[in-house]
C-alpha cells in the first residue's frame, strides 16, 4: 500500500508556537549561556528555529541516539551514536527533542546527562504523544500535544524519508 500524508500542524502554526516557546525559555534564561543539545537527527530542523527564537545568550551542542531501526516502533534499546563534544559539567542544560513518545530516549538521556553535573537541566520538545508513555517524564516546555499517530516532516522522519516536508503530516499506510 501507497503512504498517505494528511496535514496535522501547517508550518505557519509551527512558527507561531515556536516564537512563543522561545520567549518562555528567555523568561526562565540568566545571563550564563543555556547549552541547547539538539538530538539527532529528528530535531535538527526545531533547533534551528528554536535557537532564533530565543534571544538569550545560547550555545548549540548536537548528539545522536538511536531507539529506532528502521520501523515504525521503538525496539527499547537507546544507543548513543555521537555524543557530546563538550563538557556540560556546571552549565544550564537545555535538551531539544522533536517528540516524546515512550519516554525511553529522553530518561535514557537525562540520566545520562546528570552523572555529568550540570548546573540545570530542563528539556524541550516540539511534540509530545502522552498516551503511547511507558515511562513518566517531566517536560518543561512542549510545542504540541498529539494524538497517538505516526507522524514525519519538520524533520522527524520514517526509515529516513520526508524529514524535508515543511508542515507536520499524519503518515498512514504503513
Ligand atoms: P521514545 O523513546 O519512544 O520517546 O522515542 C522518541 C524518538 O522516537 C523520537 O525522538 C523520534 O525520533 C522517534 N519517534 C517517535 N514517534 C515518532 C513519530 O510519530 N514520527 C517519527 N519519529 C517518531
Ligand atoms: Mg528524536
Amino acid at each position: 500500500m501507497r503512504h498517505q500524508l494528511r496535514t496535522l500542524i501547517t508550518a505557519k502554526r509551527i512558527r507561531a508556537r515556536i516564537a512563543e516557546m522561545g520567549r518562555e525559555i528567555d523568561a526562565d534564561s540568566s545571563d550564563e549561556p543555556l547549552y541547547l543539545i539538539s538530538v539527532l537527527k529528528g530535531s535538527f530542523v526545531f533547533l534551528a528555529d528554536l535557537s532564533r527564537a530565543i534571544k538569550s545568550h545560547a550555545r548549540i551542542e548536537f548528539m545522536a541516539i538511536s531507539s529506532y531501526g528502521r520501523d515504525k516502533t521503538t525496539s527499547g534499546q537507546v544507543k548513543v551514536l555521537k555524543d557530546l563534544d563538550v563538557s556540560i559539567e556546571s552549565r544550564h542544560v537545555l535538551i531539544v527533542e522533536d517528540i516524546i513518545d515512550s519516554g525511553i530516549t529522553l530518561n535514557y538521556l537525562l540520566r545520562l546527562f546528570q552523572q555529568r553535573h550540570p548546573k540545570s537541566i530542563r528539556v524541550a520538545t516540539l511534540l509530545d504523544k502522552p498516551e503511547r508513555r511507558l515511562q513518566p517524564v517531566d517536560v518543561d516546555y512542549v510545542g504540541f500535544t498529539i494524538p497517538d499517530e505516526f507522524v514525519v516532516g519538520y524533520g522527524l522522519d520514517y526509515a529516513e524519508d520526508y524529514r524535508n516536508l515543511p508542515d507536520i503530516c499524519v503518515l498512514s499506510g504503513i
